[in-house]
């Protein structure tokens, strides 16, 4: 059975998929047979009218992974907004069904499964309630939360962290990205953030040329997570219980 871990983000466009692409890589690349799933994608691309899942394209080319989309990510929305509303925009309803039975084939073809929420984590994908923090809850994964390096990130993070745990999440681990060093501020963030939570941060990721996850530019992406995260460690932290 696939251990996994959950990606969160404090929010949306905070690099969820530039981290979670990291870690698929590289735990892909030192022989981990790892899969990545983002059930709920809203805002795809649209190439000669095939509707294309931007995160998915991006973690599949960084990763090597040769999945299918289908697979991965089981709902594909072009409409740029949350994805409740883009189910209902486009009359097709999130069952939750399918993204759990997609995930039960995914977990028996794999030993990791590196998932990424959309958005941050109070985020309705059914009309009748069903966030996305109970699919991270139901799913049974820890959970890393992606948070950004400069000013405001205390807040975000903590209250991120925070939350999650109250609904019963096991946060694991915080990656700060697009660090920069110039800020006076980022170092602190790390120090204040692990206090704050006792939560470690497990990965600083710094700010990146080059980087685009709609356009599948990956720039140096793959040295950088090479530097900046322990495989080890990451993998210790996926088994534990
Ligand atoms: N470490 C980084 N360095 C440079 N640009 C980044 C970095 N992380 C994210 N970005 C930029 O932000 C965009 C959004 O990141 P993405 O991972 O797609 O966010 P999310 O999945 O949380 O919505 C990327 O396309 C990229 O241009
Ligand atoms: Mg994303």
């Amino acid at each position: 059975m696939a251990k996994g871990i959950f990606v969160i983000g404090t929010d949306t466009d905070v690099g969820k998929t530039v981290v979670t692409g990291g870690l698929v890589y590289l735990l892909r690349s030192k022989g981990y047979n790892t899969c990545y799933f983002k059930p709920v994608l809203s805002g795809a691309i649209n190439e000669d009218g095939c509707l294309i899942p931007g995160d998915t394209r991006f973690v599949k080319a960084v990763s090597g992974l040769e999945e299918d989309y289908q697979n991965i990510t089981p709902y594909i929305f072009k409409t740029p907004v949350s994805p409740l509303l883009a189910s209902k925009m486009e009359d097709k309803p999130i069952d939750v069904g399918v993204i759990r039975e997609k995930f039960q084939y995914l977990k028996s073809k794999y030993d990791y499964i590196v998932a990424e929420g959309s958005g941050g984590l109070i985020v309705p994908l059914t009309d009748d309630g069903y966030m996305l923090y109970d699919l991270v809850r139901e799913l049974d994964m820890h959970s890393i939360v992606v948070t950004r390096a400069g000013l405001g990130t205390i807040n975000h993070t903590v209250l991120t962290v925070r939350y999650a745990q109250s609904v019963g999440i096991r946060v694991k681990g915080i990656i700060m990205n697009g660090y920069t060093g110039c800020s006076l501020c980022e170092d602190d963030n790390i120090e204040v953030i692990e206090k704050l939570t006792e939560i470690p941060v497990i990965g600083v990721i710094h700010r990146m040329d080059g980087i685009d996850v709609e356009k599948l530019e990956m720039g140096d992406l793959k040295e950088e997570f090479e530097k900046r995260i322990n495989v080890k460690k990451l993998i210790e932290l996926m088994n534990q219980l």
